[in-house]
């Protein structure tokens, strides 16, 4: 079988659970690709003593399926704490999760890059990212450039310390004397990566050459990225980005797969754009409208608990995001949020200092500029979340998704109709 890539179409959070569901027992591998603890994921598993919550922030989505194997690619940045405190929480809620399998190329997050991230976001001040402060930035700039600590490193004692001393003797003097902060010395650095190792070796390996082996036996790979389309470091939104590859092209290098073995892209997408963070959002709503978007929607942060800015579905973003990841199916998610809103306002294309985009701008000062361009399609009452075929939705509803579908450059596969697994509508098959 060839391997699936899901990603984010908008700035994150747009619910990728939905799509993992909707492939079920079809995947046996999943594998994340990039990013680190700044994500967050919620997926919520109905059980005897009713529906059991799950926030994962490192882990892949796929340790909480039975038989699927969960791996952590090379393009993963780790915290080892976050990693073993995780594992502990779900082993204490009965789960199995000794099928995890780590890169022995992943980075790791080092304490001095988790101190480094926050000290710069405050040394910034205005202009900051508004990052999730877990020190995702700083390592993959280490790794850059090439001063970085990777999962193999801890087990050669000599080379751990070595790397470290290069990485500190740099950081010294940033942390010292740029911002005023007491220097780290390169023992503690290393004991504290050495007191993982026992723990963590019998979960490392060649990812890539697993993997590999996988496909060639027929097996289902499912690549995960973490963050989205707008936020990845080449096409997303720059600066206000994270620091990895959060588009399809991101899991060929980040799980070390070739893009001649990846069939099918699927983009989970919002029926509505949310954003965490700085940075521009054209269709952002900063009135009451917004406010309503949040609370029905449950739009705080699973990783800082922040608020998410709120606005309308961009189509314009919809029709990139199809573009940049060569999507071939759309998962669109929330629908159900947008219910008794009268006249819902859509992003068609963008005006830009009075001249029309109907893709995304070449420059960052003009995406600043832009102002959507809105077209008013018409809300339902009713409630939706037990619809299951797409001819159980009011007509209204019928016709937003139906709009949506045409301006977003890729077929809609399915509609996440509310928060539980079942409350979904099929449209056609996944992995067609
Ligand atoms: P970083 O990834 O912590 O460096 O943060 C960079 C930007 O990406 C910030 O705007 C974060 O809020 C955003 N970000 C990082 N991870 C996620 C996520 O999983 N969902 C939504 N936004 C995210």
């Amino acid at each position: 079988m060839p391997a699936i890539v899901l990603v984010g179409a908008q700035w994150g959070d747009e619910g990728k659970g939905k799509a993992t569901d909707l492939l079920g027992d079809q995947v046996e591998y999943v594998v994340k690709f990039n990013g680190g603890n700044n994500a967050g994921h919620t997926v919520v598993i109905s059980s005897p003593d009713g529906p059991q919550k799950y926030a994962l922030h490192l882990l892949p989505s796929g340790i909480l399926t039975p038989g699927v194997i969960p791996v952590i690619g090379n393009g993963v940045v780790i915290d080892l704490d976050v990693l073993f405190r995780e594992l502990d929480d779900l082993t204490a809620r009965g789960i199995d999760t000794s099928r995890l399998v780590v890169s022995a190329n992943a980075h790791l997050i080092a304490p001095y890059n988790r101190t480094i991230d926050k000290v710069v976001e405050r040394f910034l001040g205005s202009r900051r990212i508004g990052t999730t402060g877990r020190g995702i930035g700083p390592t993959y700039a280490d790794k850059m450039n090439r001063i970085g600590i990777r999962v193999q490193d801890i087990f050669d004692e000599k080379i751990l310390t070595q790397k470290v001393e290069g990485a500190l003797d740099q950081k010294n003097h940033l942390l010292v004397k740029v911002y005023n902060r007491r220097a780290i010395q390169v023992a503690d650095v290393v004991d504290e990566l050495l007191a993982s190792v026992e723990r963590l070796r019998p979960m490392v390996a060649d990812t890539a050459l697993l993997l590999s082996r996988a496909l060639d036996e027929g097996s289902t790979v499912l690549l995960e990225g973490g963050q989205a389309t707008m936020l990845d470091v080449d096409h997303g939104t720059y600066p206000f980005v994270t620091s990895s590859s959060a588009t399809a092209g991101g899991g060929c290098t980040g799980a070390g797969i070739p893009p001649t073995k990846v069939g099918t892209v699927i983009a989970v997408i919002k029926a509505y754009v949310t954003r965490v963070g700085e940075g521009p959002f054209p269709t952002e709503t900063l009135d009451g409208a917004g406010e309503r978007l949040r609370q029905v929607g449950a739009e705080f942060g699973t990783t800082t608990g922040r608020p998410r800015r709120c606005g309308w579905y961009d189509a314009v973003i919809a029709r990139y995001a199809s573009r940049v990841n060569g999507v071939t199916d759309f998962v669109l998610t929330k629908l159900d949020v947008l219910t008794g809103v009268e006249q819902i306002p859509v992003c068609i294309a963008y005006d830009v200092d009075g001249v029309r985009h109907d893709e995304m701008p070449m420059t960052q000062t003009d995406f600043h500029h832009a102002r959507p361009i809105y077209e008013y399609l018409p809300g339902w009452q009713e409630d939706i979340s037990s619809s299951r075929s797409f001819d159980d939705l009011p007509p209204n509803a019928q016709e937003y998704v139906k709009s949506l579908e045409m301006m977003s450059g890729a077929p809609f596969a399915a509609i996440g109709v509310g928060p539980r697994r079942d409350e979904v509508i099929q449209m056609r098959a996944l992995t067609s």
